[in-house]
């Protein structure tokens, strides 16, 4: 399992970690994140499980990972940011993993919007963020699961999901990515609060490769074929369709197939 102490001994940020929480097993890292009251949740409290019971997914989807295996994790953060940076926070998270996964298994990642990190077109982490508000404050559950060392998936998600160890087939250890990904997170919080959150939208939009790429989107339960054009100060994907039309979708309201 891993434990408090040993992510301190590896932790070096500034507050993000300052207050950790590890479960063996666990409903869900988000849910318990929601549950604390304030005083127990100062500005980057971390709750870490080995494995959740029901892991949440973004749009009512599961997260499904074997006990043990993987990064099952929520920071808690209170950014006081304006609304358009809040906005920005999802491609500065993703850039944090895919960054401190390069950094630790020199693996080549992919950035997929809004928020999913993957390796050769296989999805290796995604994330969900929740937002709370409270005195006013908006509160930020950021929750994080990473692919590292399970290399047998579900029937309905073998096509889809890869980890870390079925590319660098080797273990990984789990400590030490999750303390990169959280001082990668900690430099992208900062950057986010004292520059332009234009800067993150452009490093992640060089990071990608689905810009200019033809995908298929899911909406209304009807799937289309258009092309990814670019991304709007809102986080909105400016997508254009087969006959030339320009709109933005928005991550609640669509998912991608590659
Ligand atoms: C997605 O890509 O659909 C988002 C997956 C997010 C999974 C993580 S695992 C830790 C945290 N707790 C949860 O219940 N979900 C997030």
């Amino acid at each position: 399992m891993i434990s408090e102490h040993d992510i301190r001994r590896s932790l070096h940020t500034k507050f993000f970690g300052g207050t950790i929480y590890t479960f063996d097993s666990i409903d869900s890292t988000n849910t318990f994140a929601r549950s604390l009251k304030e005083n127990d949740r100062p500005d980057g409290t971390l709750i870490v499980a080995d494995e959740q019971t029901a892991g949440k997914g973004r749009q009512g989807r599961r997260w499904s990972s074997q006990k043990g295996m993987n990064l099952l994790f929520s920071v808690i953060t209170r950014p006081l940011f304006v609304q358009e940076k809040i906005r920005v926070l999802p491609f500065g998270a993703s850039l944090a993993v895919a960054d401190a996964i390069e950094q630790k298994t020199k693996i080549k990642v992919d950035c997929k919007w809004p928020n999913d990190v993957l390796i050769d077109g296989g999805k290796v982490a995604g994330m969900l963020i929740e937002t709370t508000t409270q005195d006013d404050a908006m509160n930020v559950i950021l929750g994080i699961g990473v692919n590292v060392n399970q290399t047998e998936f579900a029937d309905d998600i073998k096509t889809k999901a890869t980890s870390l160890k079925l590319h660098s087939r080797q273990e990984i250890d789990r400590v030490q990515l999750l303390c990169a990904i959280l001082e990668e997170l900690e430099h992208r919080f900062e950057q986010l609060r004292h520059f332009s959150p234009q800067i993150v939208l452009d490093e992640w939009k060089r990071r990608t490769t689905m810009l200019g790429a033809e995908i298929t989107l899911v909406e209304h339960q009807s799937s289309i074929r258009v092309r990814a054009k670019d991304v709007a100060p809102s986080g909105a994907l400016i997508i254009e369709e087969l006959n030339g039309r320009r709109r933005e979708v928005f991550a609640g309201d669509v998912s991608i197939l590659q």
